[in-house]
């Protein structure tokens, strides 16, 4: 692929924008960045401090020298916190409840904004996120929202974290996805929207390939 292509991929928790997205960027051989990532890290940061998630002033004393650095490893993204691999860490279901508090804050948004943009720029890519098609990338060549119910993504957490040996409640995991839903779609500043001109999938009934193989009728 020869022209710089941007594709802005949102919507909500489990919804399966993070799998679509690496199949995506495999498919179309381009850098994919998962900036939900990046506010985990952020959260596990202020976490380690004993800081408040929702706590601006503690979070303010150190989100401007945050030592957040995305790298590629064998095209996986890595993320790393103060030179340590935290991919896995950002994973655990504390980080992600965190996460969900720390992202409200506008001083944590402008700062990831920033760094995104960065990383985004002269290259083709695919971000998934929540306010990447409104906000980050605005002027993305291909906007998506991907969707799925609250019931299909609670089971596929359920699954997910299973595997990994978690125990969890699957009630409480529907709960914690609505409470996160909530928290992306009522935030001051950029919150989770339907960007302008977004094409919508529901993924509740659809398997990932056939997902892809829609996104890329759509591009191709
Ligand atoms: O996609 P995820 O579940 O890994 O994201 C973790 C949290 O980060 C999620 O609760 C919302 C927030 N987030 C955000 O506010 N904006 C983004 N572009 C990506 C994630």
């Amino acid at each position: 692929m020869n022209k710089i292509i941007k594709v802005a991929l949102d919507g909500p928790s489990g919804s399966g924008k993070s799998t679509i997205a690496k199949a995506l960027s495999k498919k179309l051989d381009i850098l994919y960045l998962d900036t939900g990532a990046m506010y985990r890290a952020t959260a596990l940061k202020a976490l380690k401090l004993g800081i408040d998630t929702f706590d601006e002033k503690g979070v303010l004393t150190f989100i401007d020298n945050i030592d957040l650095e995305i790298k590629y490893i064998d095209g996986a993204q890595h993320t790393f916190l103060d030179k340590e691999d935290v991919s896995e860490k950002i994973r655990e279901p504390q980080v992600s409840m965190a996460a969900s508090n720390i992202s409200s804050l506008k001083c944590v948004r402008l700062k990831m904004v920033e760094m995104q943009r960065k990383i985004a720029s002269e290259t083709s890519c695919v971000l998934d996120g929540r306010d990447i098609g409104s906000f980050v990338l605005p002027n993305a060549d291909y906007k998506f929202y991907i969707e799925a119910s609250v019931e299909v993504r609670a089971d596929r957490r359920f699954k997910e974290l299973s595997l990994k040996g978690h125990k969890v409640d699957f009630e409480e995991l529907k709960k914690e996805i609505e409470q996160r839903d909530y928290n992306d779609r009522h935030r001051d500043f950029a919150p989770l929207v339907k960007a302008e001109g977004a094409i919508e999938i529901d993924t509740s009934f659809m398997t990932i390939e056939q997902v892809v193989n829609k996104v890329i009728s759509f591009i191709e």
